[in-house]
């Protein structure tokens, strides 16, 4: 049978289901996504680096009617191949890069130790606390508002908005999905015209404001609709990943409790690699072929797809030693979660910097952290993320 990522039972734990496919065929046809998927380490990173196949702005499904989600897509980096990508990526990666991100980390962890004394405050009683909204959510948010100068009252508008528009990523989704992500784009859009707007008449030391005044130096850079369309990418990518990083990982160090007896602070940044892998919360990239391209066996033609399956990659025993294991101390770790070649995640250095103030802070501010129930999870694949993560704090 065809792999199919909306199968409740995939939702719901997909790595049985990728090692008896990859032992199979490395890259196998989806009927129901309409592409190829990979199965292994190496096929997910050729499909990722192989110069024939692109990240070519092309709708995956008809988007007609869609016309915000379409102007957000069509000028976003992510969905753009070399001159576009490559003019978009470099005039916002020197906001990402390790030293600038550094300088961040101080704050960060003020973030994170403030969110965990609301934590230990809700749950002092002894009562059950839901870490998704009062921990894992608020730091990366807050983060990335802060480096894009939001202003903090206005912070609360913008998950909601990324949230609707990351569910038209999901296969096979409805009409209602489909309008309800049309009408938060709309009003990002909106939203971030206005900011651009304030920003301009009133520059301060943010991103955006470099972003504008880069593109008002040499007004050809950026268009209006490109600074539209990158200050939401880097908004949204702030909001949906790392924040999926913190729920499965705490709750993978929660279900191997030696593994979070043996976390001490040196290997923190270990452990956050491992956690990436062992769960990683972006699942599924796709690519079109412009050539024909032959990885793992198959032959993609001019105008296919294949789709990185970068969690299946992340438990590849050809790379990982018992790769269903998981292992705070494991390194090397040459995990695929940021994705590969020229789309690697431009917010690694700070989604790191995040991710290790986050785990930090739970081991020391929350040591008597315990599971307290079945945390649930969206109904994605894609996007692979809790939607309660039920603790007590003592
Ligand atoms: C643990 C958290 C994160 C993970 C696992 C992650 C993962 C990824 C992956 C897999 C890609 C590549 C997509 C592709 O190849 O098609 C990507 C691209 C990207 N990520 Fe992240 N990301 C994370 C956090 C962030 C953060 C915090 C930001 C910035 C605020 C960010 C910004 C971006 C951008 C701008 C791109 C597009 C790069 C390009 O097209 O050149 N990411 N990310």
């Amino acid at each position: 049978m065809d792999f199919d990522p909306l199968l409740p039972e995939i939702v719901a734990d997909p790595y049985p289901d990728f090692a008896a496919r990859r032992r199979d065929a490395p890259v196998q046809w989806s009927g129901p996504l309409g592409t190829y998927v990979t199965f292994g380490h190496a096929e997910a990173d050729a499909a990722l680096r192989h110069r024939g196949l692109g990240r070519l702005w092309r709708p995956r499904w008809p988007v007609d009617g869609l016309p915000a989600y379409t102007l957000l897509h069509v000028h976003s980096m992510l969905e753009n191949e070399p001159p576009t990508h490559t003019r978009l990526r470099r005039l916002v990666a020197a906001a990402f890069g390790r030293r600038q991100v550094e300088l961040l980390r101080d704050r960060i962890g003020a973030v994170a130790r403030g969110l965990a004394r609301d934590v230990r405050d809700a749950g002092a009683d002894g009562s059950t606390v839901d870490l998704m909204p009062l921990y894992a959510e608020p730091l990366p948010v807050a983060v990335i508002a802060g480096l894009l100068g939001v202003p903090d009252a206005d912070r609360g508008l913008l998950r909601p908005w990324s949230a609707a528009i990351v569910r038209l990523y999901e296969p096979a989704p409805t009409a209602a999905v489909r309008q309800a992500a049309e009408t938060a784009a709309a009003e990002y859009v909106a939203y971030v015209r206005d900011l651009v707007a304030h920003h301009r008449a009133h520059p301060g030391a943010d991103l955006l404001s470099s972003l504008i005044a880069e593109r008002d130096a040499d007004g050809t850079r950026l268009s209006e609709d490109e600074l539209v369309a990158t200050a939401v990418l880097l908004q949204m990518a702030g909001h949906e990943a790392s924040v999926n990083v913190v729920g499965n990982g705490t709750l993978a160090l929660l279900r191997h409790p030696a593994q979070l007896a043996a976390l001490t602070p040196e290997l923190v940044p270990t452990a956050v690699e491992e956690l990436i892998r062992y769960d990683s919360p972006l699942q599924l990239f796709e690519r079109t072929a412009t050539v024909p391209v032959r990885i793992g066996g198959v032959t993609v033609e001019p105008g296919q797809k294949i789709a990185a399956l970068l969690g299946a990659a992340n438990r590849d025993p050809a790379v990982f030693a018992d790769p269903d294991r998981l292992d705070v101390t494991r390194s090397p770790n040459p995990h695929l979660g940021f994705g590969a070649g020229i789309h690697f995640c431009l917010g690694a250095p700070l989604a790191r910097v995040e991710l290790q103030a986050s785990l930090a802070t739970l081991l020391t501010d929350l040591p008597g952290l315990a599971l307290a129930g079945e945390p649930e999870r969206r109904p994605s694949f894609v996007h692979r993320a809790l939607a309660t993560l039920p603790v007590t704090v003592r």
